[in-house]
């Protein structure tokens, strides 16, 4: 079967995956209310095209952070990659450098920062953070990452317990991680789930400056959804935003990605760079995101998928056939570059 859109390797991630590891990928928390509605959402919003505008050349380059990207499509910070693909990070790291885009490393790596660096050099990565409750050992990981050439500090903020992930209960997730998936050769590599997750439950915005006493790489922060925090978020001086809920796996029952999007961008008054993630699935919903004041956008589950079907090739052909969505939605709607395209492409619907 060849594989042309993205919610095909969906399908074939569902039939070919161990029904753990499909249940870690796909869940959400609760009712998952929200995983739904962050696709959903994308197609209550309706597109207005202009025509006659020489599309016989279309740029789909931007730039994040001041770093050129091939297309405003970057991958989101997933952790245990190795459940999916035996050399797991490695793969998606040569993936996103071949694609010319930017990576998120997880906190939740299954391989070693080092190794993932070893893998792909040249390419753009920026490291996602889940603040320990101990801050040293947060100052020791952060500077390692300095050292090793990531170019931006990515703190998720929603995360000060982890959300109702019921098919993870029922499977035991935990456990089975541990004692099976996360086996690999090296001892860094194979720290059991358990002593990974302590998260800081009293992570507040005061402590935002101690992150930046210590660091010269910009901070991004993930995971909102309001202007209040926002607002905040410009006040504290930090250098990015990315507007998530987790990909519906945190709390339930909040606003869709796209739809909490436009708030956050008026908040910020252009001061700052707003990224997006959750849900985007084709190369309308990029543009969509694009023309609400992303920046960019990230992709989760389907570099997941990618990776579950071929590794390395199988995530460059997720971002190779989301780029030429998204050219096409470019030329499409008369939009020769990213800075062409913006809010009047848009419609809300009353459907
Ligand atoms: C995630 N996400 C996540 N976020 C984060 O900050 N650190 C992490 O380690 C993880 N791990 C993780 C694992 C898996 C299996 C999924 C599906 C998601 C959330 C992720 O960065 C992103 O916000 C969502 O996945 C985006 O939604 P889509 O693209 O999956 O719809």
């Amino acid at each position: 079967m060849s594989l042309v859109c993205l919610t095909d390797f969906q399908a074939h991630a569902r039939e070919h995956l161990s029904k753990s590891t499909r249940d870690f990928i796909e869940g959400g928390a609760d009712d998952s209310v929200t995983r739904d509605d962050n696709i959903a959402a994308f197609k209550r919003i309706r597109l207005r095209p202009r025509y006659l505008r020489d599309v016989s050349e279309v740029d789909t380059r931007t730039t994040i952070q001041g770093e050129e990207i091939s297309a405003p499509i970057c991958i989101a910070p997933t952790g245990f990659h190795c459940l999916v693909w035996p050399d797991g990070e490695m793969s998606t790291a040569r993936a996103a450098q071949a694609a010319g885009i930017c990576y998120i490393t997880s906190t939740f790596a299954s391989c070693s920062l080092e190794d993932i660096v070893i893998a792909a050099p040249e390419g753009l990565r920026w490291f996602q953070l889940y603040v320990h409750p101990d801050l040293q050992l947060n100052k020791q990981l952060i500077q390692r990452v300095e050292s090793l050439g990531f170019k931006a500090l990515v703190i998720t903020l929603d995360t000060p317990v982890c959300g109702n992930r019921r098919h993870d209960i029922r499977n035991q997730l935990r456990r089975n991680l541990t004692l099976t998936d996360l086996q690999s050769p090296k001892k860094v590599n194979s720290i059991p789930y358990f002593q990974m997750t302590p998260i800081s439950t009293s992570l507040c915005w005061n402590d935002l400056s101690w992150f930046q006493s210590i660091t010269r790489l910009p901070i991004i922060l993930k995971g909102i959804l309001t202007k209040e925090d926002a607002e905040l978020a410009v006040k504290h001086n930090v250098q990015g935003i990315i507007v998530s809920n987790h990909g519906g796996r945190q709390l339930d029952e909040v606003l869709a990605s796209i739809d909490a999007l436009t708030e956050v961008v008026a908040a910020v008054k252009g001061k700052i760079e707003v990224y997006l993630d959750g849900g985007v699935r084709t190369g309308n919903d990029v543009l969509k995101a694009l023309a609400l004041g992303a920046r960019c956008i990230f992709l989760g589950r389907p570099i997941l998928w990618g990776l579950a079907y071929k590794g390395e090739h199988g995530v460059k052909e997720v971002l190779n056939i989301l780029t030429n969505e998204f050219h096409t939605s470019m030329a499409l709607t008369g939009c020769r570059s990213v800075a062409e395209i913006n809010r009047n492409l848009i419609q809300f619907s009353r459907l």
